[in-house]
């Protein structure tokens, strides 16, 4: 791998261009606006330097990992590169029409077309490429520099090949890969994500605070951190995404959104991103 495409710099994007960078690729950061391009890269560049401050990174090794990114407005620059790996947000109908767009731009047979989708089954994106057999899901975690797993999901028309190769870019980021099915929520979604909704039903009874559930699952559970942080760190509107295609493609009672979480997505309260989620976070 010389080179990948990332098309998106939210939070998982920047997450994905700072490992697969650090990790001595170049890489080519996509974005639609001028304003999310430039947040994109505040965000990669304020992560290296979070690093360095702390001591992990040195500044000029810092400065190597920036050089590999380059920060583009134009699908078109992709033109060239080893794989693409979209992070948009979770919007099937946005990332259909992108995998029509890259089977086209990207015709040569050895570039692989990855999603970082955290439920859409990548089936449903293959079929929209006239090259299913070089598409497939990579899910990284949140946050991406630090979280270990990377979920592998081949559609069913996903090539042998394909799924080598993907399996390999794992390694090479130094993250272990497991082989997931293709449905929605995968292995991690399908169980994280009722879990969550479980504690904002809770809370949304009225029967118990936020900092008890969330303590109650750090220290009686040993999870690193409570159910409604991690659904601040996630994303409100994320989470809200894919229980809404949970429950859609489940028709399960325990994946319905509950309507506590909607009307806070309403209200701009994000969690983490937008500074008020089940907590608050000055910035
Ligand atoms: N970027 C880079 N590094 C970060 C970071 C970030 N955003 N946040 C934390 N870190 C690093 C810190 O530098 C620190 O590194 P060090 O131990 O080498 O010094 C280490 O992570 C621990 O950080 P902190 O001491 O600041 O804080 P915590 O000990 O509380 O850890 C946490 C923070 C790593 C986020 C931990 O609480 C955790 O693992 N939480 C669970 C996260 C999780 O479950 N993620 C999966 C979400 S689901 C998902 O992403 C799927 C999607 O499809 C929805």
């Amino acid at each position: 791998m010389n080179r990948i495409g990332v098309i998106g710099c939210g939070l998982m994007g920047a997450g994905i261009a700072e490992v697969v960078a650090r990790s001595g690729i170049a890489v080519t950061v996509v974005e639609s606006t001028p304003e999310a391009l430039a947040s994109g890269q505040t965000r990669v560049a304020a992560s290296l330097e979070r690093a360095v401050a702390s001591g992990k990174l040195e500044p000029a090794t810092s400065d190597d990992i920036l050089a590999r990114c380059t920060f583009t407005l134009a699908l078109a620059d992709l033109v060239g590169v080893d794989m693409v790996i979209e992070a948009v947000s979770e919007d099937e109908e946005l990332k259909l029409g992108l995998f029509r767009q890259l089977g086209e731009l990207l015709p040569d047979p050895s570039v692989i077309l990855a999603s970082n989708t955290s439920s859409i089954p990548i089936h449903r994106l293959a079929d929209a490429t006239s090259h299913p057999e070089r598409v497939i899901g990579i899910h990284f975690f949140n946050p991406v520099p630090v979280m270990k797993l990377i979920e592998v999901v081949a559609g069913n028309r996903t090539s042998t090949d394909t799924n080598r190769r993907a399996h390999e870019f794992a390694t090479l980021l130094n993250k272990t890969a497991i082989s997931a099915p293709d449905q929605a929520g995968f292995i991690v979604n399908f169980l994280l994500i009722p879990y969550l909704l479980s504690a904002i039903r809770l809370f949304e009874s009225g029967a118990a605070s936020a900092q008890d559930i969330d303590t109650g699952m750090v220290l009686g559970c040993g999870h690193p951190m409570g159910p409604l942080r991690l659904t601040d760190l996630i994303g409100l509107d994320t989470t809200l995404s894919i229980a809404e295609l949970l429950f859609a493609e489940s028709g399960e009672a325990h994946m319905a959104p509950p309507s506590l979480l909607r009307s806070m997505v309403r209200d701009d309260h994000l969690g983490r991103k937008s500074g008020e989620g089940f907590f608050s976070y000055p910035q």
